[in-house]
């Protein structure tokens, strides 16, 4: 309904303006706002929309909020445009403004969705491919090289992905980068370590697979800590590989191809589209930062490293903090990186992406580094006006003791695995259930139903939660039938799909549309509101609001279904029943398509 809403915001504009000409003034100084401020109504009998303005504009202009509703109201009445889709306007409490949309308004909002494949959700303008309004960069997943991958990073390839995919259904151009950790003193390390204990490894394709590359980067740690002629001999290999050895080069891409066959692997599985542009791209660039600060004034040496002192951020000894750019033996840091980083997305030339939006999906422990990176950035001047620099942080994934996750033997889950046992335990849910049932089903029904419930139920139960608190890895919540979960929104789906079998048609266009049940007019106000729900996903990079969303009209679909006849019904009640199942049904596939998640027709 977000064209709607707006309509009822501009008639609300219009209003105020014509009331309170003193007031529109003051407006655009910025003393005063002038927004009417339309939100959705708290409670379906409040109506549709509630205004809040009233209330706001009670101290300026010295009267009652009551007072001014009134006016306001009566100002309204005077648009006869204003009755063709609103219906009388009601005042409650101490001056909210409720407002209710014409049912035959309704109607025709559904009518203009069924069969439309963007279900009336509007592109961003500006989506001319030169136009850079509209380019966002989404740094997520990001793993390291060497090291296992492991739920926190699981956790950001879910929620960006789902992210990516909203903003390119907007019609966003989205670049989607891996910024793998593929550089750095870590390197020198392993190689170091390797050329001792495996030599061949360095010049032999697939010599090992991820999980001995963890053991020898643990191994080659110890060995770092402990032996001094080691630490140097890192040391050297570090520069060798910064400075462009062949061997050394080699040897790191050797490594940097180990690892990616592991993540793609996950990446595949999970239909995860990326592109990996790691941390050793921006190599060349680093120097310039550091440069590029110093003649700006910015750099101060501290104890020999080069660092800028943050505005703002105090530490414990009440000083600012600084933000390391050159460590004291020259070697540069991920926060180098990041800002030469920054400084390429923004940058509109050949060597650029040309973002205005760059967002980085990491979890809550990086939120100081991001806060420090883009200061520096803003102060730098790297960031172009209108241009934005999100982090999205999220909460820690725990076991269901509250503890951090682990395997029964305390090790850490490898995803692998975990994805392995979320499809092994839908599997063993589904079997239980075709014996209940007394279904028979073959072996690839089987796979494909629990592969995709399986998968869908991690994905879901991640993104359904606010991801900035911690959650709760849970298979048994998980895969439940019950409750805001995958598989009882693949369930609202397969009910539909259940429909169409026996005989409804779901695929005609309806001209024709009667609704007269009030489980029929709340489930049409449910699928109506999926537009705002989208923007505001994109604005504040919440999937769980559009998870809620789906469950809420989940249930309203289900209360429907159990609770008025539709094929039985005589027509027009049949049509456009069907047609209420046919827009949900489109509305949930969508939904669900954007978290990233495919559906199923039976299981
Ligand atoms: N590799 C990092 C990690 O595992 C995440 C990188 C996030 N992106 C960035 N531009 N810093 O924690």
């Amino acid at each position: 309904m977000l064209n709607l809403s707006r309509s009822i915001e501009n008639k609300l504009r219009a209003a105020l303006e014509k009331l309170y000409p003193e007031l529109a003034e003051s407006s655009e100084n910025g003393e005063i706002s002038l927004d009417p401020q339309v939100v959705q109504a708290s409670k379906p009998e409040f109506g549709d929309f509630q205004v809040n303005v009233a209330m706001a504009l009670a101290k300026p202009l010295k009267k009652s909020p009551r007072e001014i509703a009134m006016e306001i109201v009566k100002e309204l009445e005077k648009d006869k445009s204003f009755f063709s889709f609103c219906k009388t306007p009601v005042i409650a409490g101490p001056g909210f403004i409720n407002l209710t949309i014409r049912e035959d308004c309704l109607a025709t909002e559904i009518r203009n969705r069924i069969g439309d494949s963007r279900l009336g959700i509007p592109l961003v303008e500006g989506k001319e491919s030169k136009d850079q309004s509209t380019s966002v960069v989404l740094d997520f997943s990001s793993p390291n090289i060497a090291k296992e991958m492991h739920v926190g990073h699981l956790r950001s390839t879910i929620i960006g992905d789902s992210l990516a995919r909203t903003l390119e259904f907007r019609g966003y151009r989205v670049l989607r980068l891996n910024h793998v950790g593929d550089w750095g003193t870590q390197f020198g390390m392993l190689i170091t370590y390797l050329k001792k204990v495996a030599p061949d490894s360095l010049h032999m394709a697939k010599a090992f697979d991820l999980g001995d590359l963890v053991k020898f980067y643990r191994e080659a740690k110890q060995c770092f800590d402990s032996d001094d002629e080691f630490q140097t001999a890192s040391r050297e290999e570090v520069v060798k590989l910064q400075s462009g050895e062949q061997s050394s080069i080699k040897a790191w891409k050797l490594l940097c191809e180990q690892s990616r066959i592991e993540f793609q692997n996950i990446y595949d599985r999970l239909d995860i589209r990326i592109q990996e542009r790691g941390e050793s791209f921006y190599n060349p660039y680093l120097q310039e930062v550091v440069d590029d600060l110093d003649s700006l004034g910015l750099l101060v040496s501290d104890e020999g490293a080069k660092c800028v002192f943050l505005d703002g951020v105090i530490g414990k000894n009440g000083k600012a903090l600084p933000l390391i750019v050159q460590k004291s033996d020259g070697g540069f840091n991920y926060a180098t990186t990041d800002l030469a980083a920054i400084r390429y997305r923004f940058t509109c030339a050949s060597k650029g992406d040309c973002a205005s939006r760059v967002i980085y999906v990491t979890d809550a422990g990086q939120a100081n580094h991001f806060a420090g990176v883009f200061q520096v950035a803003q102060r730098a001047g790297w960031v172009p006006l209108g241009g934005r620099l999100e982090h999205v942080p999220f909460g820690l994934v725990q076991g269901e003791d509250g503890k951090k996750l682990k395997t029964r033997s305390g090790e850490t889950v490898r995803l692998r695995d975990l994805l392995d046992e979320a499809v092994a335990r839908a599997e063993m849910d589904l079997r239980k259930r075709l014996k209940e049932e007394g279904r028979q089903e073959d072996e690839s029904f089987i796979k494909k139903v629990t592969t995709t419930i399986g998968l869908a139920a991690v994905k879901y139960a991640d993104l359904s939660q606010n991801r900035i608190t911690n959650y709760q890895f849970s298979f048994d919540k998980m895969l439940s039938l019950q409750g805001n979960t995958a598989p009882y929104l693949l369930y609202a789906l397969v009910r539909i799909a259940g429909i169409a079998r026996k005989g409804g048609d779901l695929d005609t266009r309806m001209d024709q549309l009667r609704f007269t049940e009030p489980q029929e007019w709340n489930l049409v106000r449910g699928l109506l509101k999926l537009d705002s729900v989208i923007v505001d996903v994109e604005e504040e990079l919440l999937p769980n609001r559009l998870c809620a969303y789906l469950f809420e009209l989940s249930q309203l679909f289900n209360r429907f279904y159990d609770q008025v006849p539709i094929l039985k019904a005589e027509a027009p009640d049949r049509s456009s029943r069907l047609a209420l199942c046919r827009l949900t049904a489109d509305t949930l596939r969508l939904g669900l398509g954007l978290l990233g998640i495919p559906t199923l027709e039976r299981m």
